[in-house]
Formats: structure tokens, C-alpha cells, sequence
């Protein structure tokens, strides 16, 4: 409070925005529904193009809905020649999220009629996107490692098929099921800081590709998605399992954030973090490559350490960013790309907030509490 009543709520921390039923988060039991539906129950029977759906469209699929909506997915995976010089030309020299960022933008060219703003035209340009994205990072991941790009396969599920495309190589029935539950699990958060960002651009009612732009951009920072990039280089630093305890501690010594840890609305383990966990857990059992069992090894050390010192404590919890890395490692997907195939997947949770939040638009317009100086005597430059 401050001597003009006014009432700041940094980071707007406890505000509310709106009315939702796409998503609840209760922080303190640690729980997540997408549309009422538990999220550990959509990751064990559900798959990434049904969540799409039932995001969008508010309800589960019935498997005519599912297969037409998997059709029209597959319809649109491939992206143009003037996207791909558009990754040929960036890919390298911009991180990848920015390489994305500035290819979804430009898809609003292909946008047939964008004063079209109808609720049909825009579920089209949602599923253009969703579908466009996993083409547009796999094509950068390529690009980055000097391979040619891989057409999409109509015979692979959505995030199979970006695996493919990125590693060209049909996944496992391991990895595409990994990779699969890695998209239900990002695909949807209530108002995080990328969904906000998409809302307030869409709320000046702005188009589609701009307000997901927003998104991609804000998704891009450490606090927030680009933790999981951050989170992996921390246990690359660590090198060592042996040195995991003394690293972080060390860190914390020095009042440093453990990157993929803490979150402003769970004050207990993040749900979509302990489904990835409990993964990993098995996932080590039967892993051979030295340098991912490692990365594993140094992760759970962490998460143990954390626990002690931290969670119990001041309720930070590893969150979802934490443990991608050891596991995307093991399906080859270089560090640069998590956060691109974070966007990918949100895509479906960006949009589906951006049309909920258009049935009842109000621009966000919020104030500041001026404490500067008023009515400065204005002194010409050249007595300055
Ligand atoms: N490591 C060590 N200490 C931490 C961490 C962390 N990761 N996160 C919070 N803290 C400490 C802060 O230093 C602070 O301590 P203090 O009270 O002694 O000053 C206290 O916890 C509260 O921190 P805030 O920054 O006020 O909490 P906030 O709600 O703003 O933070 C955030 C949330 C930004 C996610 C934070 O936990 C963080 O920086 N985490 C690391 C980055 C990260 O993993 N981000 C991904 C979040 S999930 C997602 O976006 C997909």
C-alpha cells in the first residue's frame, strides 16, 4: 500500500483475469485438470491430438471427431518453400525459438482472408498452427546439424512424426510414447505468463498470429519455458553425479536459482513434474547410454538434494522444466529445441484461451503508480 491507496501487485501475483473451464491448477495440493479431466489420467490413456481437441473444442472426442481432427492435423504439417528458406537463412544464427517465432509470424501470409475473424476461420488457424510447428522445429533442428529436411509422414501420429522428422528415424515405441506424453504435459497451463502475454495481445483484437507471437516470445525467457534449456546446461555443468550435492549447494550458498525449480502458483510437487519423474525412474532401468544415465543419475541426486534443503521448507518443488533434459537427450533432441517443442505443444493451449477469452473480450489495461517528479521547469537543450 502507498500513501495514495494504492494497491501493487508485482508480477500480479493472487490476481485473477478472467472466468476459465480450460484449466485448474491448485498450487497447494499440487493438482492440474485440462477441462476437468486429472492430468495424470490424460497422460497415461489419453494422446496429444485428443488433448488438442478437448482443449479446443471443450469436450473428448468421439473417434469419428478424433480421426477427422488427426486428418486435418496431418493436411497441414507441411510448411512452404519460403518458410523453409525463412529456417535456412536464420537457423544458426538466432536461437531456434526466435527461428519459430519469426516463422509463425510469417505464416500469417498464407492467411487466405485475415479480416475473417469468425469462430470456424479461427479453429482453422489453430489447427494450422499446431500442425505447422513440430514441422517448423524439426526443420531447424535439421538445419542446425547441416541435414536435409524430412518430409512429414501421414502414417505417424503428431508428435511422432516430429520426432521423425528431427531425428529420421522411425521412434520406438518407447520414444514415441515419451515424446507424445512430453506434448499432453505442455500443452495447456492456465495463465502463465505465455498464455497472459497471447491474451493481452489478443484482447486489442489482434489476430491469431500475432497474439501466439506474444506467446512464443514470453515462453522464450529462463524464468519461465526456457528453464528446461537452462535446467540441462546446470547438469551438464555438474558433469559428475559425485558433484551434484556440492554443486548445488554451493549455488544456493551463493543465493543462485536451481533452474527448473520453483513455481508462483504450485507450492507443492508440480503434477506434470512427478508424471515425467516417475518416468525417468523406470526409464533408468533400462537405459544404456552412459552419458544420458548420468544426466539422470545427477537429476534425481538434485531433485533428493532440493528436497531436503528447499521444497519441504519453502515449497519449491521441482517443476515440469526439470527433468525433459536427461529425457530428451536419450531421444537426441539437442537442448536449443526444448523450448521451440514447448511452444509447439502450447500452441493448442494458447489458442484455446485466446477464443475462450474472445466470447467475452475486454481490453487488459492495467495502471501504474506514477512515483516520479510533476510539472519539471522544461529547460532548453542548449542551457542544458
Ligand atoms: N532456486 C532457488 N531458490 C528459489 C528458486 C529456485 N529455483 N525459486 C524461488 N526461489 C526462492 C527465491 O530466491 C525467494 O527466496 P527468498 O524469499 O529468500 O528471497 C523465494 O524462493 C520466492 O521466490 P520468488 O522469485 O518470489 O517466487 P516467484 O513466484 O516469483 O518465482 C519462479 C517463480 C520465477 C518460477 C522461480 O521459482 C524461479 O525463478 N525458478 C527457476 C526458473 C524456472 O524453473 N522456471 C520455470 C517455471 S515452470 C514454467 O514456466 C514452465
Amino acid at each position: 500500500m502507498t500513501e495514495n491507496n494504492v494497491v501493487i501487485s508485482k508480477g500480479l501475483e493472487g490476481v485473477f483475469i478472467s472466468d476459465t473451464t480450460l484449466c485448474k491448477i491448485d498450487g497447494s495440493k499440487g493438482k492440474l485438470w485440462y477441462r476437468g479431466y486429472p492430468i495424470e489420467v490424460l497422460a497415461e490413456k489419453s494422446n496429444y491430438e485428443e488433448v488438442a481437441y478437448l482443449l479446443l473444442y471443450g469436450k473428448l472426442p468421439t473417434k469419428k471427431e478424433l480421426s477427422t481432427f488427426e486428418d486435418r492435423l496431418k493436411d497441414e504439417r507441411e510448411v512452404s518453400e519460403e518458410i523453409q528458406t525463412i529456417i535456412k537463412t536464420f537457423a544458426g544464427k538466432s536461437h531456434p525459438n526466435d527461428v519459430l517465432r519469426t516463422c509463425v509470424s510469417a505464416l500469417s501470409a498464407y492467411d487466405e482472408d485475415m479480416s475473417d475473424r469468425s469462430n470456424d476461420a479461427n479453429m482453422e488457424r489453430a489447427i494450422k498452427l499446431i500442425a505447422k510447428m513440430p514441422t517448423i522445429v524439426a526443420m531447424i533442428g535439421r538445419q542446425n546439424r547441416g541435414k536435409e529436411f524430412i518430409a512429414p509422414r501421414n502414417d505417424l501420429g503428431h508428435s511422432e512424426n516430429f520426432l521423425y522428422m528431427l531425428t529420421g528415424k522411425k521412434p520406438d515405441e518407447e520414444s514415441a510414447r515419451l515424446i507424445d506424453l512430453m506434448f499432453i504435459l505442455h500443452a495447456e497451463h492456465g495463465s502463465n505468463a505465455s498464455t497472459f502475454s497471447t491474451l493481452v495481445t489478443g484482447s486489442t483484437l489482434s489476430d491469431v498470429y500475432s497474439a501466439v507471437v506474444a506467446g512464443i516470445s514470453t515462453l522464450r525467457g529462463p524464468l519461465h519455458g526456457g528453464a528446461d534449456e537452462a535446467a540441462l546446461k546446470m547438469m551438464k555443468a555438474i558433469g559428475e553425479p559425485d558433484n551434484t550435492e556440492s554443486y548445488i549447494e554451493s549455488a544456493l550458498e551463493g543465493k543462485q536459482r536451481i533452474m527448473g525449480f520453483g513455481h508462483r502458483v504450485y507450492k507443492a510437487y508440480d503434477p506434470r513434474a512427478k508424471v515425467v519423474y516417475n518416468y525417468l525412474k523406470t526409464f533408468m532401468k533400462t537405459t544404456t547410454d552412459e552419458h544420458v544415465e548420468k544426466l539422470l543419475e545427477i537429476a534425481i541426486r538434485a531433485e533428493k538434494l532440493m528436497e531436503e534443503k528447499l521444497s519441504k521448507t519453502k515449497g519449491i518443488w521441482p517443476n515440469i522444466d526439470f527433468f525433459a533434459g536427461p529425457l530428451y537427450t536419450a531421444m537426441d533432441i539437442p537442448s536449443d529445441l526444448f523450448t521451440p517443442i514447448f511452444a509447439s505443444s502450447r500452441m493448442a493451449g494458447w489458442t484455446a484461451h485466446l477464443f475462450e477469452y474472445w466470447t467475452n473480450n475486454r481490453l487488459f489495461r492495467p495502471l501504474d503508480n506514477y512515483v516520479g517528479e510533476l510539472d519539471l521547469k522544461y529547460v532548453d537543450i542548449s542551457k542544458r
